[in-house]
C-alpha cells in the first residue's frame, strides 16, 4: 500500500497540528451554542473522530451517510443520503464535516437539504479543499488544507472504496493504478 502511494502529501504530524487549530477555532466560534457536529460518512470518519476530540465544548454528534454517483474519479454531484440524521437539528447550530470539497456540488446539496430542517445556522468544515475543481460558488467556513487538483487517498478518503485506512494522505499514482 505504501509503495503504491509513495510520500504523503500531508503527514500525520501536519494533520494533527492543523486539526488542533481547527478545534480551537470551532471551540471559540461555537461556545455557548446548541451545537451539533454532523459527519458525512464514509469519507469524513477519520477526520471527524480527531476533530471532535479537539473541540472543547459540549456538543451532539450525528452522521449522514451518502453515496455519490461517481463514475471513477469524478463526482456527478448526484448524492444520495442513505442514512439520515438521528438528532433533531431544528434551531441548532450545525457544522457539517466533510472529507474533501472538490466541485462543491456534494457540500452544496447537503447544506440545502439540511437547511430544510430549519437549523439556526449551518456551516461547513472540510479537511481538504481542491479550489481548482470548483464548479459552483460555495462558502466553506473551515478548511484544513487546500490541495492541488490531484486524486488523494487515505485518512478516510478512498479510491474505489479502498485505502481509507492509510494513516496519512497520499496522491494516487495514476500510472501504477492504470486509471
Ligand atoms: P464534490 O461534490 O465534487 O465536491 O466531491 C466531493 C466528494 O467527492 C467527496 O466527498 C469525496 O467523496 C469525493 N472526492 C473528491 N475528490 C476526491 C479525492 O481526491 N479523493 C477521494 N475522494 C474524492
Ligand atoms: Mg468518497
Amino acid at each position: 500500500m505504501e509503495r503504491i502511494f509513495g510520500r504523503p502529501i500531508v503527514t500525520q504530524e501536519e494533520m494533527r497540528a492543523r486539526i488542533r487549530e481547527l478545534g480551537k477555532q470551532i471551540t471559540t466560534d461555537y461556545a455557548g451554542k446548541d451545537f451539533v457536529l454532523v459527519g458525512v460518512l464514509k469519507g469524513a470518519y477519520a477526520f471527524y473522530a480527531d476533530l471532535a476530540r479537539a473541540i472543547r465544548i459540549p456538543m451532539r454528534v450525528d452522521f449522514l451517510m451518502v453515496t455519490s454517483n461517481k463514475s471513477r474519479l469524478k463526482t456527478s454531484g448526484k448524492v444520495k443520503i442513505v442514512t439520515e440524521l438521528t438528532e433533531d437539528i431544528k434551531g441548532k447550530d450545525v457544522l457539517l464535516v466533510e472529507d474533501i470539497v472538490d466541485s462543491g456540488l456534494t457540500a452544496q446539496y447537503l447544506v440545502k437539504t439540511l437547511a430544510r430542517k430549519k437549523p439556526r445556522s449551518i456551516k461547513v468544515c472540510t479537511l481538504l479543499s481542491k479550489p481548482e475543481g470548483r464548479s459552483i460558488d460555495i462558502v466553506i467556513d473551515y478548511v484544513g488544507f487546500k490541495i492541488p487538483n490531484k486524486y488523494v487517498v487515505g485518512y478516510g478518503l478512498d479510491y474505489q472504496q479502498k485505502y481509507r485506512n492509510l494513516p496519512y494522505l497520499a496522491a494516487v499514482d495514476m500510472e501504477e493504478e492504470q486509471v
